[in-house]
């Protein structure tokens, strides 16, 4: 007895040695046994904000989430709200304010916490995922737990989250909408292909240098935010990661793109990410990157920066091909 329990445990660590990420063990710690209904995609109507004490949050969430440089960016009038580290807003990548679907909307996100997160390893609320992105995507510092802009956060999610129920949902628009899976595990994706789609599709906009255009006046934000430079996101954003990028540029860039009308082919939105995200291109470090995935076991496979459970390169985890490291 006692040895085929020893057999099935080398086998099993075989297994998973060439993958990156170990699927059933990412199920075995999350949140899975909720039956998830199937929602409908609904952005509340505005007007219906209520005329109180909650629905002034709700308005102050929104719009911290459209200026949120304005608040507590690193120009802010208030030295001391300055938590977040460049001047982006939220909505720079959760588009209109957070409704726009398939740009990894607030819609329905306050029902999917407690929400089993395998960066921490842990099981981690919606406070946390907020205080994820200020020191991430915002480069910057958390900010504090009831602070009246988290409870503004906590709320106007809450608020585009109505008639979603606890656990979540399966709702089309959610999240960001995946390029083709069989495309990245064939081929890696190419920077100097990247290099030729940024030119004709995105420069105009994000600059020769992906400077971007910053409005003027202090605290004003940009009228095109930076794709990497001091003032963009830093190493540990998930818009860091290649296929994380790919996905939201196919679905919402150029500005303009959607997920039914995208502009790119999958293949060009594989290729620019990877552009944007070269490490010639100057970006941000995270403080404390090296604890991000402290399980090997559950680590995402475009995480750029080792140690894996299998055996490829960083070079591989950054530019694919992925066909050795995502399992079906
Ligand atoms: C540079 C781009 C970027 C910026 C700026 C940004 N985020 Fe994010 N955010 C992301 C990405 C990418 C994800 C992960 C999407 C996914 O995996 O589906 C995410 C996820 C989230 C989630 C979880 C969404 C869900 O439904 O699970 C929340 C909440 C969130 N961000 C809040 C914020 C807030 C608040 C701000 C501003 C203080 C902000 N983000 C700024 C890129 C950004
Ligand atoms: C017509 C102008 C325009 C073009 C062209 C354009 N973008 Fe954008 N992009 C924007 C604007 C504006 C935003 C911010 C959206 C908002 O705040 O509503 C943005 C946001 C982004 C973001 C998230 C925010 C950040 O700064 O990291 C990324 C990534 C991005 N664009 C990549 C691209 C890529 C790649 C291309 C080319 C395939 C491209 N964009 C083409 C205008 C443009």
């Amino acid at each position: 007895m006692r040895k085929v329990v020893l057999i099935s445990t080398a086998v099993a660590v075989c297994v998973s040695s060439v993958i990156a990420v170990d699927l059933k063990e990412l199920a075995k710690r999350s949140d899975k046994g909720f039956k998830k209904p199937e929602i409908e995609y609904k952005i509340p109507d505005e007007s219906k904000i209520p005329n109180n004490a909650y629905g002034e949050l709700v308005k102050y969430g929104k719009e911290l989430t459209v200026n949120t440089y304005k608040y507590i960016g690193p120009e802010a009038a208030d030295p001391k709200m300055r938590y977040s580290g460049n001047n982006l807003s939220c909505q720079n990548c959760h588009l209109d304010a957070g409704t726009k679907a398939y740009s990894a909307p607030f819609v329905g996100t306050f029902a999917e916490f407690p929400q089993y997160r395998p960066r921490e390893d842990t099981i981690g609320n919606l406070t946390d995922r907020v205080n994820g992105c200020m020191q991430r995507s915002m480069n910057g510092y958390p900010l504090p737990v009831g602070s009246k802009e988290m409870r503004a956060f906590e709320a106007y999610i809450h608020w585009l989250s109505q008639g979603v129920p606890v656990g979540g949902s399966k709702m089309e628009g959610r999240g960001l909408a995946k390029v083709d899976r069989k495309m990245v595990k064939q081929r890696a994706a190419d920077p100097k292909a990247g290099e030729k789609v940024y030119q004709t599709h995105c420069a105009s906009c994000h600059g020769d240098s992906g400077q971007g255009l910053k409005n003027e006046g202090l605290a004003s934000g940009y009228m095109y935010p930076p794709l990497w430079g001091p003032d963009s996101y830093n190493k540990g954003a998930g818009m860091f990661r290649l296929l994380k990028a790919a996905d939201f540029i196919k679905s919402n860039m150029p500005l303009g793109a959607t997920h039914e009308a995208p502009i790119l082919t999958d293949a060009e939105a594989y290729d620019v990410a990877a552009f944007m995200n070269l490490d010639s291109h100057y970006r941000p470090e995270k403080i404390n990157r090296s604890s991000d995935f402290p399980d090997v076991k559950v680590k995402a496979a475009d995480v750029p920066k080792g140690p894996y459970l299998d055996t490829e390169s960083e070079t591989t985890h950054k530019f694919g091909p992925y066909g050795k490291i995502i399992k079906n």
